[in-house]
């Protein structure tokens, strides 16, 4: 049976907080992406994902990374030999985030407001699964997680443990690798991401 949407104040499970995060108004995203992308995954994670905000694809599909980011994930996840039955992916922000050009929807960076008024789901999505491991990918994700803007290349393969119990890493997102052009680069940092993901899959 579906979840109705509880108000956000009387949420009890990760069930109500999906149900109640596609009618969020928080901040003003919802008013042009086509939906809510909510995470997925398993209740009983033992990592969660966090990447940036869902993009073109996921905005139309309703679900996270399953585009051509997802599939660096993936295949990352996959060659680390981290259990896909016991991850959880989602993301900062729940709303795509873009500029229309023709066609195409361009992609935006979220601001400080739009991280922080989508924190309130971050946090119910980590205080429900409560994961053992949180990886941020990416600037975004690292910006909510830690509350203040940080940079990656300092923070990227030191564990850092968090209040709730926690392991937090912080690495790269999987959109920059695909970003880089030069082969030899892109190489050198999907082998330096799959080097963090061993790292996660060490600290399971
Ligand atoms: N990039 C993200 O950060 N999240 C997605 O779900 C897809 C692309």
């Amino acid at each position: 049976m579906a979840e109705h949407s509880p108000a956000e104040t009387e949420i009890t499970s990760l069930a109500q907080a999906r149900a109640a995060a596609r009618s969020c108004t928080r901040c003003p995203l919802y008013e042009h992406a086509t939906q809510t992308v909510f995470g997925e995954g398993p209740r009983d994670a033992l990592v969660m994902f966090v990447g940036e905000q869902p993009g073109d694809k996921e905005d139309l599909a309703g679900k996270p990374f399953i585009g051509p980011a997802g599939k660096v994930l993936d295949e990352a996840v996959e060659k680390t030999g981290i259990d896909r039955r016991r991850v959880y992916v989602t993301n900062a922000v729940k709303h795509f985030k873009f500029v229309p050009r023709g066609k195409r929807r361009l992609h935006q960076r979220p601001d400080g407001g739009e991280i922080q008024a989508c924190k309130f789901w971050l946090e119910l999505e980590i205080a429900f699964i409560k994961p053992k491991i949180i990886v941020a990918l990416g600037a975004t994700a690292a910006r909510s997680l830690l509350g203040k803007t940080v940079t990656i290349g300092k923070l990227r393969g030191a564990p850092i443990k968090r209040d709730d119990g926690a392991t937090l890493f912080v690495t790269n997102h999987p959109s920059y690798l695909l970003r880089i052009r030069d082969k030899a680069d892109q190489a050198r940092e999907r082998a330096r991401f799959e080097e963090e993901l061993s790292m996660v899959r060490s600290a399971i």
